[in-house]
This record gives structure tokens, sequence and C-alpha cells, in this order.
């Protein structure tokens, strides 16, 4: 299974890759955790991303397709959540699949206003133990111990970055929708729903129902 999480910030594609990727066996592959752990590592190539992480500006092309490329090769089955961002990267995933004789089987758009996505955003906080991913009133953390936190708000959650990447998916990200429907393989997906209902209606639409 090669399926493509798109959609705006916010829109949940960390969520459902979190939610999915047990269920159908695959591999959840985030270009942002990707960049979030060689900031954090303090690496050389974290230090030249941290500045675009911060400000909401997308990581150069050549930057982000070196980043990605291994854990594309690495896993047979991915859900791939924030890559492509917009053509270039979408023929340089081409170009990989092609290297390894793959091909993508679906490209699944999560689809939801900016109003929402704004709070949706400000309200996230991601467990540094796990990485799992909370939203303080709609998926609060638990408080049972399961997952031990804490529970911290991303650098890039400020109020000017989130309009800054939200800016960039509209101009840069949303097109790509019209690259895939144009190859039959873009499947549309209400956001807006609960999140249980938007996991079951991606797992439907991906011809997973078994797994709903
Ligand atoms: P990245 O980590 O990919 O961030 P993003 O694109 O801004 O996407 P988000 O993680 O904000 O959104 P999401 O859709 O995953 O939302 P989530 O599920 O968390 O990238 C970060 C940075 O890395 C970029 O800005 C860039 O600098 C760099 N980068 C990464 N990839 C790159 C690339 N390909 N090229 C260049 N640079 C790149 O959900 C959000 C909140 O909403 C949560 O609190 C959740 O609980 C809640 N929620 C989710 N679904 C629902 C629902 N149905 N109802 C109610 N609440 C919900």
């Amino acid at each position: 299974m090669k399926v493509i999480l798109l959609g705006p910030q916010g829109a949940g594609k960390g969520t459902q890759a979190q939610r999915l990727a047990d269920r159908v066996g695959a591999t959840h592959i985030s270009t942002g955790d990707i960049v979030r752990s060689e900031i954090e590592s303090g690496s050389e190539l974290g230090k030249k991303v941290q500045d675009y992480n911060d400000r909401g500006e997308l990581v150069p092309d050549e930057v982000i397709v070196e980043m990605a490329k291994p854990y594309l090769d690495d896993a047979d089955s991915w859900l791939l959540d924030g890559f492509p961002r917009n053509e270039a990267q979408a023929k340089a995933l081409d170009g990989a699949l092609d290297e390894i004789g793959e091909k993508l089987d679906a490209v699944v758009a999560l689809e939801a206003p900016d109003d929402d996505l704004v709070e949706r955003l400000s309200g996230r906080r991601q467990s540094q133990a796990t990485g799992k991913i909370y939203h303080v009133e709609y998926d609060p953390p638990p408080d049972d111990g399961d997952d031990p936190g804490p529970f911290v708000q991303r650098d890039d959650d400020a109020e000017d970055a989130i309009r800054r990447r939200l800016e960039i998916y509209h101009e840069q990200t949303e097109p790509l929708k019209d690259f895939y429907a144009e190859r039959g393989l873009l499947i549309t997906v209400d956001a807006e729903q609960e999140i249980p209902k938007v996991t079951e209606d991606i797992l439907g639409a991906v011809g997973r129902e078994e797994d709903v």
C-alpha cells in the first residue's frame, strides 16, 4: 500500500496516518517529523532547516527530497504525510518510485475550511514521549497514565507561522489535487467530521473496509 495523505495544515494528516498505520500495517512517513527530529538532534542539517520550519516556510526541494528518499526505499507499505508539497516534489517522488519499480495506489485529500484549521492547530499538543497528536478540546491527552507526556506545543503553531503555512498550501500544494486527479489517483474525504469517522471514510475510500 502506497498512499499519500494530502491536505492543508491541521486537516488531520498526522492524526489519521497514526491511526491508520497500525490498522493497515503500513509505515507512517512524515517529512515534518523528519525535519523536527533533525532539528532536535542539533545536526548541521537540522541547523540548516530550522529557520524554514519556525517561519512556516518550505524547506528547499532538493534538501527535503534527499531527507525523504531513504524512508521511501526502506518501507514496502507507507502512508506519506507532508510530502510532496509542490509539483517539483511530486515529480521527484515519481522518479524515486520508478527507480524501485513501485507505483502509487491513491492520493487522499483531506478537506476542511481554513477557519477550523487555525483553531485546530492552536489547540494541538504532541506527546514528547510517544509523538502522539492530541487536541486540548477535540482529542484531549489521556490523564490515566496511558501516555506519560509531557504534552507540548510545536514551535511553528504560532498564529503567524500557521497563516503563512496555509498561504503556501493554497499556492503550491493544493494544485497537486489536479495533478493527481488527472491520473485517476485522487480521492477526497471530508475532514470536518469527527476523527474516527474520517478514519472510517479513508479506509473505505482506499478499499480497506475490512480494517474499519
Ligand atoms: P508538517 O509537520 O508536515 O506540518 P504541516 O504541514 O504544517 O502539517 P500539520 O502537522 O500542521 O497538519 P496535520 O494535517 O498533520 O494536522 P494534525 O493531524 O496534527 O511540516 C512542518 C514543517 O516542516 C513545514 O512547515 C516545512 O518547514 C517542513 N516540511 C515538511 N515537509 C516538507 C516538504 N515536503 N517540503 C518542504 N518542507 C517541508 O491535526 C492538527 C490538530 O487538529 C490536532 O490537534 C488534532 O488533534 C486535531 N484534529 C485532527 N483531525 C481532527 C478532526 N477531524 N476534528 C477535530 N480536530 C482534529
